[in-house]
């Protein structure tokens, strides 16, 4: 039974990978190169966008919104490109961000 063996093996890590999902696709998305969870940097940290959007029941097609067409003059001058992912990950992303 050692090829089935190795199918379990390989197939572990796809039940393993969705706990982490979001802190991976946010780094895969390149969105660490200007965000981080707790520091400001280029952009807001995810923890103060969050904050801001406590309560908001708008906020998650908001953030969704804001990462595909871009976002500017909402938390200062600089500006955020349009981010070349795909909507359904960006809603991930989105739903993420608003539990920290
Ligand atoms: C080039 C730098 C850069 C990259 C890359 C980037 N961001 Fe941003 N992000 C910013 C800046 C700057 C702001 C603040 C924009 C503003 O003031 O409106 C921002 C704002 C945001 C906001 C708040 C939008 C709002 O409506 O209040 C969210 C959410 C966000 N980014 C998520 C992401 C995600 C997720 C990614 C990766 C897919 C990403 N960002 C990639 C720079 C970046």
């Amino acid at each position: 039974m050692k090829p089935f063996a190795v199918l379990i093996a390989l197939a572990l890590p796809l039940y393993v990978a969705p706990v982490q999902a979001s802190p991976e696709l946010a780094a895969k998305s390149k969105c660490m190169t200007c965000h981080q969870v707790d520091k400001k940097m280029l952009g807001p940290s995810f923890k103060s966008i969050a904050a801001k959007y406590k309560g908001d029941k708008t906020a998650e097609a908001t953030l969704v919104d804001s990462m595909l067409k871009g976002a500017k003059g909402k938390w200062g001058k600089i500006p955020m490109p349009p981010q070349k992912i795909a909507p359904v990950d960006a809603q991930k992303l989105s739903k993420w961000i608003l539990t920290l």
